[in-house]
């Protein structure tokens, strides 16, 4: 059995929802696991001596990642470099299956690039695309990139993206990782 921090960024809810999964699927396996948005680590701090394994899972909006992100790899580099640890990003480009891995991921590669944190074992998931729940600026702004990047505009559509089962494989991973630990 092993202590996993899972720290999250999630705007629409769609990553909060994968890291439940993941949780739920952990937990199944026999580990413990603790789940922390990414504001709530930022403003309470982290206790790494509960913890195993750590697992980041961060969504791209608009070209980037929430500051808080950068600012949490920023803040503990350090305690995350000498945990096992793994990283995925949730992208809309990732349901192409090139752009869903880590060479073909440019979001993927801009977070290497920019974090001073290098995590250990990368994934990259694709999202959801909510036209109903966007408001009109956001369902304006996806429309046009996914009339660039040939993807749906229908903007009564709700588009899931995820490959739930291979979130759930994905669970399985991580809990091998934090047993070769
Ligand atoms: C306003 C908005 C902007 C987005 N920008 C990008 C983007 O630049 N590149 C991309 O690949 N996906 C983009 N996405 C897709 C999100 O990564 C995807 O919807 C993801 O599931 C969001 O996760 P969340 O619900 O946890 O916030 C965007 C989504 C929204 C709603």
């Amino acid at each position: 059995m092993k202590n996993i921090l899972i720290v999250y960024y999630s705007r629409m809810g769609h990553t909060a929802r994968m890291v439940r999964t993941i949780a739920d699927e952990l937990e199944a396996l026999g580990n413990t696991v603790t789940v922390m948005p990414v504001s709530e680590a930022l403003r309470e701090g982290v206790d790494w001596s509960k913890h195993d394994f750590v697992l980041c899972g961060f969504p791209v909006v608009y070209g980037t990642y929430h500051p808080n992100v950068y600012e949490f790899v920023r803040n503990n580099c350090t305690e995350l470099d000498r945990k096992p640890n793994a990283m995925f990003n949730v992208t809309v480009v990732a349901r192409t299956p090139f752009k869903a891995t880590v060479e073909g991921n440019r979001y993927m590669q801009k977070f290497l690039e920019r974090s001073p944190w290098r995590p250990r074992d990368l994934k990259c998931f694709a999202g959801k695309i909510d036209y109903p729940h966007l408001n009109l600026f956001d369902k304006k702004c996806i429309q046009l990139i996914m009339k660039i990047t040939n993807g749906p505009t229908d903007p009564s559509m709700c588009i899931d993206f995820t490959d739930w089962e291979d979130v759930k494989q994905y669970a399985k991973h991580i809990s091998e990782l934090a047993h070769q630990a």
